[in-house]
Order: C-alpha cells, then sequence, then structure tokens
C-alpha cells in the first residue's frame, strides 16, 4: 500500500501588479497537475533540471508552500483538510532533509539543544534523562560521536553537518523524510558516504524516502521508483533500472544520453542529444505537451495543443509510465528525431497590460534567480 498518494497536486505563485501588487495578472505553475504514489520502506526518486519545480513539489507535500489544489494523502489521511491543531500533530511523521543544514539549523544552538527542540515541542515523554538517552542513540546511529553534543553547528565539516540534519530529522520517528539535494554542496567521496548511510537508515528504521536531485546518478542506486519532472510536471516514471535500461520519453532520453558511461567503446559508439533552445517560462508554459518546443520528435499534430497524460505503455514493464503522445511509435522506431528549431516561447499571452507584462518579466527573473539553468541537463552538471 502507498504511504504517500498525491493526486493533480498543483502549486501555483500568483504573480502581482500595480503599485500596490493588489492586482494578480498571472501565475508561475510551478508544480502543475502531479501523481506520485510511494510505497513504504521505498524511496522515490525525483530528477529534473533547475526550476523544474522539485523543490516546491516536496515543499507542498508537506504543506511548508500551501498547494493551490489537488490532494496530497499520507498513510490514509487526507492533509490538505487538516485544521492547523491536527496538522501540527501530523507534521511529526514526515521531516526534511534540505542540501545545506546550516540553512535550517539555528547556528547559536548547540547540537544537544537542537536535537532537544523537537521532543519538547511535540510533548515526547521521558524528561531530560529520556531525551538525553535518545539523542545520544540518534548520534550513534548518523555515526557522529557523542562528545559532539556541546558543539555548535559552524564547528561540523559539511559531511558531518548533514548527518546532524539527518538526525534531526529522524529525532521524532518520522514515517516519511523528504530529503531535497541532501548531497549535492558535499564533496563526491562524502555524498557516497551520505546516501549509503540514508540506505541503512532506511533498513533499519522502515523509512519512506524521496529524494530530490538533479544528478541522475544521485538517485539511481537509492531510488526503488524515479520520477523524472519537466516544467512542473512529471514526464516519465518507472522502476529504477527500468528506467535507465530504457527510458521512454524524449527528455528523459536526451538527460540520459548526457550522463556519461564508464565503458569507453560504449561511451565513444553513443549518440548525444542535444537538446535546443531554453526551459520555457513556469509562468508561460508551452501549450499542449509542455516539451514540444525543445523535442526532436515533436509531430504536427497533438504535441502542440493537448497535454500526454502520464500513462502506462502495454509493451514495456509494468509501472513503466510515460507522458507523450508519439511513446509507442518512437519506441517501435517508427518516427525518428529531427532538427529542433526553437520556437519562441511568449513571455506574455497576447493582449495583457503593460502592468502583466511588466510581472511577467518579473516573474522570469524571479525565475531565473531561482536557479534556471537554460537547456543544461541535469547530468551535464
Ligand atoms: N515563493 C515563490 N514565489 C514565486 N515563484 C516561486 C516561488 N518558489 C519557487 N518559485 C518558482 O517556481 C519554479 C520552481 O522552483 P523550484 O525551486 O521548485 O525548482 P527546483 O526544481 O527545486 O530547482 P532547483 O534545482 O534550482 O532547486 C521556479 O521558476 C521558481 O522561480
Ligand atoms: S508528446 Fe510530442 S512533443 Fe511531447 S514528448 Fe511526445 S513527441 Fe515530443
Ligand atoms: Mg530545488
Amino acid at each position: 500500500m502507498s504511504l504517500l498518494e498525491v493526486r493533480d497536486l498543483k502549486v501555483h505563485f500568483p504573480i502581482k501588479a500595480g503599485t500596490l501588487l493588489q492586482r494578480t495578472v498571472g501565475a508561475v505553475k510551478a508544480v502543475d497537475g502531479v501523481d506520485l504514489d510511494v510505497e513504504a520502506g521505498t524511496t522515490f526518486g525525483l530528477v529534473g533540471e533547475s526550476g523544474c519545480g522539485k523543490s516546491t513539489l516536496g515543499r507542498a507535500i508537506m504543506r511548508l508552500t500551501e498547494p493551490t489544489s489537488g490532494s496530497v494523502t499520507l498513510d490514509g489521511q487526507d492533509i490538505l483538510a487538516l485544521g492547523e491543531r491536527k496538522m501540527r500533530a501530523v507534521r511529526r511523521q514526515f521531516q526534511m532533509v534540505f542540501q545545506d543544514p546550516m540553512a535550517s539549523l539555528d547556528p547559536r544552538q548547540s547540537v544537544e539543544s537542537l536535537l532537544t527542540e523537537p521532543l519538547r515541542a511535540h510533548k515526547i515523554p521521558g524528561g531530560s534523562a529520556g531525551h538525553a538517552k535518545r539523542i545520544r542513540e540518534l548520534l550513534d546511529v548518523v555515526g557522529l560521536p557523542e562528545s559532539v553534543v556541546h558543539r555548535y553547528p559552524h564547528e561540523f565539516s559539511g559531511g558531518q553537518r548533514q548527518r546532524l540534519g539527518i538526525a534531526r530529522a529522524l529525532v521524532l520517528n518520522p514515517a516519511l523524510i523528504i530529503a531535497d539535494e541532501p548531497v549535492s554542496a558535499l564533496d563526491v567521496s562524502i555524498q557516497a558516504q551520505v546516501i549509503n548511510l540514508l540506505k541503512e537508515l532506511q533498513e533499519r528504521f522502515s523509512l519512506t524516502y524521496v529524494v530530490i536531485a538533479h544528478d541522475l546518478a544521485v538517485v539511481r542506486h537509492i531510488s526503488k521508483t524515479v520520477a523524472v519532472m519537466y516544467l512542473g510536471g512529471i514526464v516519465e516514471q518507472a522502476p529504477a533500472a527500468d528506467l535507465y535500461k530504457q527510458p521512454l520519453h524524449p527528455y528523459t532520453k536526451a538527460l540520459m544520453s548526457a550522463v556519461p558511461v564508464p565503458d569507453p567503446n560504449v561511451e565513444e559508439s553513443r549518440s548525444r542529444i542535444l537538446l535546443q533552445g531554453d526551459l520555457p517560462s513556469p509562468a508561460n508554459p508551452p501549450s499542449g505537451c509542455r516539451f514540444h518546443t525543445r523535442c526532436p520528435w515533436k509531430q504536427a499534430t497533438k504535441c502542440d495543443t493537448d497535454r500526454p497524460a502520464l500513462r502506462e505503455l502495454p509493451l514495456v514493464a509494468p509501472g513503466h509510465k510515460v507522458a507523450c503522445h508519439y511513446a509507442e511509435d518512437i519506441l517501435a522506431g517508427k518516427i525518428t528525431p529531427h532538427d529542433v528549431r526553437p520556437e519562441d516561447v511568449e513571455l506574455v499571452p497576447a493582449g495583457e497590460t503593460t502592468s502583466g507584462t511588466e510581472a511577467a518579466a518579473d516573474a522570469t527573473e524571479a525565475h531565473v534567480a531561482g536557479g534556471l539553468t537554460p537547456g543544461g541537463p541535469p547530468g551535464a552538471h
């Protein structure tokens, strides 16, 4: 059974205009109709290039960002329907691990204080002695010595700090952990240690993870299922091995073709799919298939008018889903890639007012400031 079920989740950030920003002239569609299921005790990997909506989706699942519409069900409970008091109690069940633990750990608090705070806030019984015992156990499970209890976050290395971030996420025995780029700020050698730690903890405590990364390699070995996100939607989702063996969506094919293969013979004979054009703005996403402005397989009908649903194909592995009208024909080699002339993606709908234009331009700036890397596939970073 799924521990987490997400249905048609949308997060649209309003674009305001006017002197007092009182008019809403559009929306940044950061997450725009996402369905996903995460089985208890497994890892769901979520990949996609910068700005595609991964963090917003993670935050919306935890209601750290309020979704615009859709549903999020955790262990059978519709959490978007909960009032503030009930939501506070449910919050214990899910925790987040961040890319930069310094941003989430108060630098003025010692390790002891950082780890005791959630126990006190949720009135966990045991008193000071019980809490101190729990902290010693936690430090042990994340591989930190007991002696660090009186130290402060800035005294740790990046890897140790992430271990501390993981310890804090574990304090309340959560069922679900959403790890947003948990290793992307760490050296490559340390990345493997932290990924291995997450794996060990999952086995030991039957944890369920959603691991967000822009790097396909990070999620490959830890995930049961991997989903690829593009411009606010999931374009492909499959058991990890199947996705890497047989990517079906043109966008996934392009991402995979950018990841180097360790075998030099295979590497030399591989053909790269270089994506043309920038990632369009989520303030004005392309019509139809969001990928049609960059897709080398784009066809004259349907691609720019109908948004394809995420669907399972009959002839591929069970659970392998793809959002492409022509997935069967691409798989069978009936249609082949062609050159792409990047279409100009309008920033504002025709007829929009001047202030609307400014607002949309602002939104585009905000989106660039949010770390968008035009055209850069995750594997290439
Ligand atoms: N609070 C906000 N208000 C307006 N727009 C936002 C807000 N938060 C995020 N966005 C926009 O939503 C889009 C998705 O952002 P998000 O941070 O979820 O992407 P991401 O996939 O996590 O990117 P990265 O890999 O860089 O972390 C971006 O265009 C971003 O600028
Ligand atoms: S629906 Fe069309 S544009 Fe979209 S990925 Fe498939 S072929 Fe490409
Ligand atoms: Mg992010």
